[in-house]
């Protein structure tokens, strides 16, 4: 069984999956740092190297390959991996996909201190980081609305996500008794 983490950069992803591998006993995969090892660079230097068109080919085919695991597997997506080719089709059908959601406020002050490393952001001021956000959520929310749960994380730490997550996995397999 896949479960996989989609949402917006900040939302928590990398640090939720993490919570629930070490909890769930399950392999953690970082889509991000599964495409930086096959690429042998950071996601920086593809952005800056090979483009973002090179990135989001990389990025279909590293899904593709997460996805047809028969592992228990959680998978922490990038922000915009739902956003392109089939990406959230294929989430929804090979994972269990929970949306974490959190509002362009909350996404900006988390995203601030470190958006030197995420070149989507990395030019902009911390004024500017607010909107640019708002709007690039705007655009990206119907994908994410997509997954099958959202979770809304403003007022939650990542322990109580991942709590909400492993509730959730634990109806499953008691439903799924005989
Ligand atoms: C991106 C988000 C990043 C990374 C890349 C593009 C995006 O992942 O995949 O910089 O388009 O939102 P995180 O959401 O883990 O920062």
């Amino acid at each position: 069984m896949i479960i996989s983490l989609v949402g917006y950069m900040g939302s928590g992803k990398s640090s939720v999956s993490t919570i629930l591998g070490k909890k769930m006993h399950w392999k953690v995969v970082d889509l991000d740092h599964f495409i930086e090892e096959k690429e042998t660079k950071s996601i920086k230097e593809i952005f800056a190297t090979q483009g973002e068109i090179y990135f989001r080919k990389a990025e279909n085919k590293a899904l593709q390959s997460v996805l047809s695991s028969k592992e228990n597997i959680i998978l922490s997506t990038g922000g915009g991996t739902p956003i392109f080719y089939n990406n959230m089709k294929l989430l929804n059908e090979k994972s269990y996909s929970f949306f974490l959601s959190a509002s362009p406020v909350t996404l900006a002050q988390r995203l601030a201190p470190g958006k030197s490393h995420r070149p989507l952001i990395a030019h902009l001021s911390d004024t500017e980081l607010t909107e640019f956000v708002a709007k690039h959520l705007f655009e990206r929310n119907p994908f994410y609305l997509e997954a099958h749960h959202k979770i809304d994380t403003d007022l939650l730490s990542n322990e109580e996500v991942a709590l909400t997550i492993i509730d959730w996995v634990k109806n499953q397999s008691h439903q799924n008794r005989p």
